[in-house]
């Protein structure tokens, strides 16, 4: 199997991701379970995780708590959309697994140094402060990564916590910007993708169906997270947006995008976090990312509910 780390801040569809991945041995290798502040403080995100271990019966799984803060900006979280606790919906037992001791910048570093080179592929599901961090503390790490997927940005579709930015980029602007010009392998699920990923009644049935108590602890989860964009912009669901990284690693087919450049906008106020995607290629900068847009959401939803379906 592919080795992996996930490195998140959940949040209901980063639980939804994680299940994915669990659902999904033969293929993925967890590594660890790395967490980062982000639509809930670290103390939640840390939780949240674990929590999301237990509910799988994954307890072998490591599990690091990372950056409380963004690089050099002042935290902002998203409780609005997901809750106090960020996994809100479900009644949940805190959790018993225990955090390692390490900090996820060193688990990432260290992994990185001791796999071959070329192995780990570096799933992240929230803002990108650990991966900045690393890549900053450790640049030898950076030729030894074999591809970075990860949920964020959005271009043609606008942004989500600002008119121009999307909420993880958002967040640490100057780690996403670390990222993309570190000249790794990328690709970017932006919201042009995820806004087609709706949790649409039957699709939310056919998880319940499942009759698991995970399926039905992520049933629960997922109505409350829809709740927002529901009430807000009367849509037919919620948008899932971080299993798109994990549906990647299983079937890239689903997707459809572009390689270009993609510079993110760290100085200006009113742009700050925009993913400014050069889809056209107007300009002769690096094509430093592969940005999908399109997505067979049929197929996603198929995937999804058949790795639910075997934990
Ligand atoms: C991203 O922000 C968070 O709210 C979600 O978990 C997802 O990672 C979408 O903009
Ligand atoms: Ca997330």
């Amino acid at each position: 199997p592919r080795k992996i780390i996930i490195d998140t801040d959940p949040g209901q569809d980063d639980a939804a991701a994680i299940m994915l991945a669990f659902g999904s041995p033969e293929e993925l290798e967890v590594l660890g379970i790395t967490t980062v502040a982000g639509n809930v403080p670290l103390s939640y995100t840390s939780r949240n995780a674990r929590i999301v271990c237990e509910l799988c019966g994954r307890t072998d799984t490591k599990v690091f708590a990372g950056a409380a803060k963004p690089i050099a900006r002042k935290l902002v979280t998203a409780e609005h959309v997901h809750g106090k606790t960020g996994l809100d919906g479900p009644v949940l037992d805190e959790p018993n697994m225990q955090l390692q001791p390490q900090h996820s910048v060193d688990f990432i570093i260290e992994t990185l140094r001791n796999e071959p080179e070329g192995t780990v592929t570096l799933c992240t599901l929230g803002p990108l402060t650990n991966i900045g961090m690393a890549f900053q503390k450790a640049p030898d790490i950076i030729p030894r990564i074999r591809e970075l997927v990860m949920m964020g940005g959005g271009f043609f579709e606008g942004g989500n916590i600002t008119p121009a930015a999307e909420f993880n980029i958002y967040v640490d602007p100057e780690a996403a910007d670390i990222v993309l010009c570190s000249g790794i392998p990328i690709v970017m699920m932006p919201l042009d993708v995820t806004h087609k990923l709706l949790t649409r009644k039957d699709r939310v049935k056919r998880m319940a169906d499942l009759g698991t108590r995970p399926a039905i602890a992520m049933v629960e989860m997922l109505e409350f997270f829809e709740r927002f964009d529901v009430e807000k912009y009367g849509s037919d669901g919620g948008p899932l947006h971080d299993p798109t990284v994990i549906a990647y690693l299983l079937k890239p087919e689903l997707f459809k995008g572009r390689t270009c450049n993609v510079e993110i906008e760290v100085t200006s106020e009113l742009t700050a976090g925009m993913t400014v995607v050069d889809w056209w290629h107007v300009t002769d900068r690096k094509r430093n990312a592969q940005v999908m847009r399109d997505v067979d959401a049929d197929g996603f939803f198929d995937l999804l509910i058949e790795r639910f379906a075997r934990i």
